[in-house]
C-alpha cells in the first residue's frame, strides 16, 4: 500500500486548489509571521520549516534567519519549494519524515510546522513531537498551525441553521450540511480527515495541550487563525458570522 509521502507528492501539482490557505490576505489574526519576526535573528538563528510543502513560508524565513532547513517527506512538494527559493543560499532542503530528523546537521532555535503536524496515528504524533523537541536547542521554540476539528463542527452548525432557515426539515438540513462540509471524509470521533489517499489528524485545542505537554513542551499560546469564508462552501451566505479557523500554537522546550 502506498505510504502517506506518496499521496502528499501526488497532491503537490494542484496544491493551491486542494488546501485551505492560512497566508491569504483576507485571513485575519494570523500571528505566525509576527511571532516568527520576534524569534528571528538573521545573523545567528537557525530555523526548520517542518513539512515545508511547496514552500510558501521559505522566502520569509530566508530573510529573517541565518539558516533555514526545509524538510518534507514528499519529493514533489520539495521540488516545487526548491524552485521558489532557488536564489536563496541559506535554505537547505532535506527529504525526511518527522519521525527521523537526523538529517539536521545542527540544533535548531526555532521549528515551524504549518498544517503539517497531521500524522494520522497518535503514537506517531507523540514520536514526531519527541523528535522535534530533541532537535531544538534548550529554550528553543516550536510554533505553527494545525487544522481544527472543532471548526468543522462550527461550520456544520451554521450550515444546518442556514438550511433550516430556508425551510428544510431537520433531516434534510443535516444531509445538506454534511454534503457541503464533506462529512464523508471525516471521522469526527477520532479527529481524522481522509481525502485523495491522505489521512490527516485534525486537532482539538485540548489535544494540543495534552500531547505537547507529554512530549516535554510548555505551551505558551493557542489561538484561532480565522480563515477566509471564500475558501468554504456556502461561505458567501455566511459572511455575517466569524469564519472557521485553524489553531495557531506557540510552545517552548521545557
Ligand atoms: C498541508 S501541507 C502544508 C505545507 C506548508 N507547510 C504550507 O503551509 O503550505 C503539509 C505538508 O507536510 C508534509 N508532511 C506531512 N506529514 C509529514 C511527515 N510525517 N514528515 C514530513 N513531512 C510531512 C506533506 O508532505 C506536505 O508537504
Amino acid at each position: 500500500m502506498p505510504t502517506q509521502d506518496h499521496y502528499w507528492s501526488l497532491a503537490a501539482a494542484d496544491y493551491e486548489d486542494l488546501f485551505v490557505d492560512p497566508y491569504r490576505g483576507d485571513v485575519r489574526g494570523n500571528p505566525l509571521k509576527r511571532t516568527l519576526r520576534r524569534l528571528a535573528d538573521p545573523a545567528n538563528r537557525v530555523v526548520a520549516d517542518l513539512g515545508c510543502g511547496i514552500g510558501p513560508l521559505l522566502p520569509f524565513l530566508a530573510k529573517h534567519f541565518k539558516t533555514v532547513y526545509a524538510i518534507d517527506f514528499a519529493e514533489e512538494m520539495l521540488n516545487r519549494a526548491r524552485e521558489r527559493v532557488k536564489n536563496r543560499r541559506n535554505v537547505m532542503f532535506n527529504s525526511a519524515s518527522f519521525l527521523d530528523l537526523n538529517c539536521l546537521p545542527e540544533p535548531i532555535d526555532v521549528a515551524v510546522a504549518v498544517n503539517s503536524l497531521v500524522l494520522p496515528d497518535p503514537a506517531e504524533t507523540d514520536e514526531a513531537l519527541a523528535e522535534i523537541r530533541r532537535c531544538l536547542n534548550p529554550g528553543g521554540w516550536f510554533l505553527g498551525i494545525v487544522p481544527a476539528m472543532d471548526a468543522v463542527h462550527y461550520a456544520t452548525m451554521l450550515l444546518v441553521d442556514r438550511a433550516l432557515a430556508a425551510g428544510l426539515p431537520i433531516e434534510a438540513a443535516r444531509k445538506n450540511a454534511a454534503h457541503h462540509n464533506d462529512h464523508s471524509c471525516y471521522d469526527f470521533a477520532f479527529g481524522q480527515f481522509r481525502f485523495q489517499g491522505l489521512h490527516q489528524q485534525f486537532w482539538q485545542p485540548f489535544e494540543i495541550r495534552y500531547r505537547f505537554r507529554r512530549a516535554g513542551f510548555v505551551v505558551k499560546q493557542i489561538r484561532k487563525v480565522r480563515l477566509s469564508w471564500k475558501q468554504f462552501a456556502a461561505g458567501d451566505e455566511l459572511q455575517t458570522y466569524p469564519p472557521p479557523w485553524d489553531w495557531f500554537f506557540l510552545a517552548t522546550r521545557a
